[in-house]
């Protein structure tokens, strides 16, 4: 038989998703939710959310309902291997027997990576990197709670960790696992209020990236087209209002929405160098994940819309770019016109050099791995070089569209650090 023909990844998998509560007031209903799922004595992760009263008013919420709430609330923007292990330690030392993480990607994720790490008796994070690498799939119940629309991990079988085992090579790598899929996820428009206009911003585009690089990926994961096209749509109608005008009620809903079926769509269906580039600029510079995806995304967009115009035009449409007569060669690239166009009225940067003082600039209070973070992001060739070899080691690149080489890559990435799109 001449196989020649098939395509790289003839069979695919379809991952399953979690149980979801959304809607206005859905939090509330975590203490009873807790309970019923068996909760005593839970460990509640999230990076603080400072100034809120969120944390309290969550874990007011466990405690009525009898469900004892210990907190762990130093989680760092793209969590850390450090975070994750000082989590499972405190589960162990209170004999916690459930996770509830609330906030973003990084709560949810290192939360999840606590998990995996209770089910293998203290093994050090870093060694689940990769495709369900879980050996022991049992792990102890999750509720995750989200107060932004972007990541997706409340709702995917996906998890980042930053491997700061060395010094001078930092790694942050992806655990897609089975076994890491949370128990419950709850996304309330109302908890979403409290997120400022940048992180809205740049989490928007978290989801655009998790929308469009499923709906162009290699695997071409058909159940994923619908929702990835819908969930950019969804990104293209709500992210400015949700941005500007940040209590209105429709925008942040629209958000939440397009946040949980990009995930959905990106869960079987793949992602691609949008996220590897992020990773890789996280991994050296400790930046946010979704400042990272809008910069690469025009950029990743134009590399790889030869090998698919008829895809790019359908996100022209999701995007509200009448046709007109026009090509799906013109579609295409006014499908980037209007990814530019809405990079520039959310005033994001347009190049990693530009960014600099949008960086974390001293995390673990200066003490930890990155407190040398908020140095400028250079476009020096040695620096280009690492970015490179970090983007084509990523678990996200063998999905993306266009073949990556290092030739073909490295000048992607030279642009994302200095070129021009505005
Ligand atoms: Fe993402």
């Amino acid at each position: 038989m001449d196989t020649s023909q098939l395509w790289d990844m003839p069979i695919l998998e379809f991952h399953p998703i979690n149980r979801a509560l959304m809607g206005p007031g859905a939090y509330e209903l975590i203490g009873v939710e807790a309970k019923n799922l068996g909760f005593k004595k839970t460990l509640l992760m999230t990076s603080g959310i400072k100034g809120t009263g969120m944390i309290d008013d969550i874990v007011g919420k466990l405690e009525h309902e009898g469900v004892e709430t210990v907190v762990y609330d130093k989680i760092e923007s793209n969590p850390k291997d450090y975070n994750v292990m000082d989590g499972y330690q405190l589960y162990t030392e209170n004999s916690c027997d459930s996770f509830v993480s609330v906030g973003g990607g990084s709560s949810h994720d290192a939360t999840k990576g606590c998990r995996v790490v209770v089910a293998h008796d203290g093994r050090n994070i870093n060694e689940f990197e990769g495709f369900n690498k879980s050996e022991n799939p049992v792990n102890p119940p999750h509720i995750a709670v989200s107060t932004t629309a972007g990541t997706g991990s409340e709702t995917s079988w996906a998890y980042v960790i930053t491997d700061t085992t060395s010094e001078n090579a930092p790694h942050k790598w992806v655990g897609f696992d089975d076994a890491s899929v949370c128990t419950l996820a709850i996304n309330d428009p109302v908890l979403y209020y409290d997120l400022p206009e940048r992180f809205t911003a740049q989490c928007g585009f978290d989801v655009l990236a998790h929308a469009s690089e499923p709906y162009v990926s290699r695997l071409n994961m058909v159940p994923s087209l619908g929702p990835a096209l819908h969930a950019i749509k969804l990104t293209s109608e709500h992210l400015r209002t949700a941005t500007y005008d940040p209590h209105n009620f429709e925008a942040r809903r629209g958000m939440m929405y397009a946040q949980y079926i990009a995930a959905q769509a990106f869960n079987s269906g793949g992602l691609g160098i949008v996220h590897s580039i992020s990773h890789a600029v996280s991994a050296f510079y400790d930046s946010h994940h979704g400042l990272n995806n809008a910069i690469a995304l025009p950029r990743v967009w134009e590399f790889n819309m030869p090998t698919h115009y008829k895809r790019f035009a359908d996100i022209a449409e999701a995007m509200g770019v009448e046709r007109n007569g026009k090509t799906d060669v013109q579609m295409a690239e006014a499908a980037l016109d209007a990814a530019i166009e809405l990079l520039r009225d959310l005033e994001i940067s347009e190049n990693f050099e530009a960014v600099n003082k949008e960086t974390y600039p001293k995390n673990r209070m200066g003490e930890g791995f990155y407190s040398q973070a908020g140095v400028k992001i250079e476009p020096d060739d040695q620096n280009i070089d690492r970015l490179t070899n970090h983007v084509l080691e990523d678990a996200c690149t063998p999905g993306n569209p266009r073949e990556c080489y290092f030739e073909s890559v490295r000048p992607v990435i030279t642009e994302c650090v200095s070129g021009k799109i505005y």
